[in-house]
Parts: structure tokens; C-alpha cells; sequence
């Protein structure tokens, strides 16, 4: 059991894995990696080199399940240090087990493989970078913006459920659910961009936080004119001129039609975020 004392080592196991192997820049907060390892309950676990931490992993009781993480120094693989890991963690934890990645290489999916997980979630990361020149992309006809407000949020959440009730998985929330899971500290209501039509119904919207383009979406009968790319790029020109250099988002794998938006818009992968579960 890996000391407290140790989680600073952590920290730097785990930034260095981002830096070899991509991800989204938070991933390497301490917020976010304490989380993972330093709950009530959790486990954790490290392999040592000469006194200097080069694996770490953790097991945490989360929602009726365990749920794994682990990271092994980019100059400490190929020697079976992640499946030992993996399979200390498995026997420490109980029931139903989950094994989340924020950057999945070949070499863990191989891994997960070989000790009977299957993938039951996997989402892209993309970036665009400052290097990317802005792209402009007119509105359809008829249609016309408002900012995100009081007065519009309603207006936002039928564009969302209309938008999203065909992807998988859906889950159907309320007003108050979807924005108590949008709105956070870093929310940005002035680059999230509600569309409506001639008769003022809503027909797409944006939705942003700062340097994220969290969600986009348009209705089935504005689909393929051009609507979702020009309010990512109205959103995205707003991000920019409030200073964010570089903005990220998660394409889920199972929907290419989004990962072609973006990429159309210059926005390049940059790694896998996945779940892998036993029962
Ligand atoms: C993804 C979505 C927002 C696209 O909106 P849209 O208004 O139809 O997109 P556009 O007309 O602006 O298309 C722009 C580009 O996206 C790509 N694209 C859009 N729909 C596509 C599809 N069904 N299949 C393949 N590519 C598609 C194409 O590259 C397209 O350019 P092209 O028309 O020149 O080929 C829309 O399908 C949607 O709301 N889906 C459900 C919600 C969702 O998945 N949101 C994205 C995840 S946050």
C-alpha cells in the first residue's frame, strides 16, 4: 500500500505518462488524480526502481462498483509491471470492476484483453490548436443565434433532447439535470450559442466551458445544412477571442458523424479515454 506521503510521486508517474501518451491537460491536476487515489476506502498501490516510484495504480469502491486506474512510466514498460499491477488491483477489489483510462495505448488494450475486460465505453479526445487558422461558416438561411441566458436555457435543453435522443445512450434528462451537469465554475455562457428557426423554434445549439466545447447538437430536420459546423465555428471564434489558445472535446467512438465535423474544423485526436469492465 502506497503511503500518502507518496501521492507528490504519483503525480509526477502520471504527468509523464500524459506527456508520452496524450490527454486532456487535467488529467494531470492534482484534483484530478487525487480523486483516483486518495478516497475513502481505496487502495493503492506503486513498484519501486532504485527508491524512485515507476507504476502506481489505485482500486476505489465508486457507485456499487471498483474502479481501477493505473500508470506505468514511459521508460519502465515492456517488463510486465502493468499487468502485475492490474492483477493486484483486481484481486483487491470486490464485485463489479471497471478499469478506466484517460489515454488508452495498444499495448493496456492488449492488456485488458487478456484478462477478460471488455471495453463498454471509448471516446476520442480532440484539440485544435492556435496553429489553426479560424474558419468561418455562415449560418444556414433563416436561422439566428442567442447567447446562452435565464431566459434561453430552457430553449437550450429541447435543443439538446431533440438533438441527442437518437445517439445510444441517451439518457433522457430533465431541464434541471442537464444544467446542473453543464454548469460548472468553468461554464461559458457567452460562447454557448442557441439556433432557431424562422419560426423561432429551437433547432441547434453549442454548449462551451472554458477552453471545452462541451456538447453540440442539431435536430434531425436540420441535419447536413450546415448548421452544427457553423455554430462550432461561431463558438469556437469565441473561445479564441476570449483568449483560450487551444480547446478540447470528446467525440464518443460511435459517432463519426461528430468526428468529421471536427475534423473538418482542424481539430486533430489526441487520445483515447476508455472503460473496460469484469463482472
Ligand atoms: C453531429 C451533428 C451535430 C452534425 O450536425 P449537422 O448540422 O448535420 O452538421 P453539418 O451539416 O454542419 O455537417 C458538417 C460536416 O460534418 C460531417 N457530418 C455531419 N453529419 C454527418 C453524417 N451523418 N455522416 C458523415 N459525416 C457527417 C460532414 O463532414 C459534414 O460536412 P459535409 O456536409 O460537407 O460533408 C448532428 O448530427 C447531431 O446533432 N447529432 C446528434 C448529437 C451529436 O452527436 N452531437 C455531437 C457530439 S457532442
Amino acid at each position: 500500500m502506497l503511503p500518502d506521503s507518496e501521492l507528490g510521486a504519483v503525480l509526477g508517474v502520471v504527468r509523464r505518462c500524459l506527456a508520452a501518451d496524450g490527454g486532456l491537460p487535467v488529467t494531470g491536476e492534482p484534483s484530478f488524480v487525487n480523486r483516483r487515489y486518495d478516497g475513502p476506502g481505496t487502495v493503492r498501490i506503486g513498484a519501486y526502481e532504485q527508491g524512485r516510484l515507476v507504476a502506481c495504480g489505485a482500486a476505489r469502491p465508486y457507485a456499487h462498483r471498483w474502479s481501477l486506474v493505473g500508470a506505468v512510466d514511459p521508460d519502465f514498460r515492456g517488463r510486465g509491471l502493468g499487468g502485475e499491477l492490474l492483477d493486484r488491483l483486481m484481486t483487491a477489489a470486490e464485485t463489479v470492476v471497471q478499469v478506466e483510462t484517460e489515454a488508452l495505448t495498444p499495448a493496456a488494450e492488449e492488456l485488458f484483453h487478456a484478462r477478460g475486460l471488455r471495453q463498454v465505453f471509448a471516446e476520442d479526445v480532440f484539440r485544435l490548436g492556435p496553429e489553426v487558422p479560424p474558419e468561418q461558416a455562415a449560418l444556414p438561411d433563416g436561422i439566428r443565434v442567442e447567447e446562452w441566458g435565464e431566459e434561453t436555457r430552457g430553449a437550450f435543453c429541447q435543443a439538446y433532447c431533440a438533438s441527442f435522443a437518437d445517439r445510444p445512450g441517451y439518457p433522457g434528462l430533465t431541464l434541471e439535470q442537464w444544467v446542473s451537469w453543464l454548469v460548472e465554475d468553468d461554464f461559458r455562457p457567452d460562447a454557448s450559442l442557441l439556433a432557431r428557426d424562422a419560426a423561432g423554434a429551437p433547432v441547434g445549439f453549442v454548449v462551451c466551458a472554458e477552453g471545452f466545447l462541451v456538447q453540440l447538437g442539431a435536430v434531425p430536420a436540420w441535419r447536413r445544412r450546415g448548421l452544427g459546423r457553423a455554430l462550432a465555428a461561431a463558438a469556437l471564434a469565441r473561445l479564441r477571442a476570449a483568449g483560450d489558445a487551444e480547446v478540447f472535446l470528446d467525440v464518443n467512438v460511435n459517432n463519426p458523424a461528430s468526428a468529421a465535423l471536427f475534423r473538418g474544423l482542424g481539430f486533430t485526436g489526441v487520445s483515447r479515454r476508455a472503460r473496460f469492465e469484469r463482472r
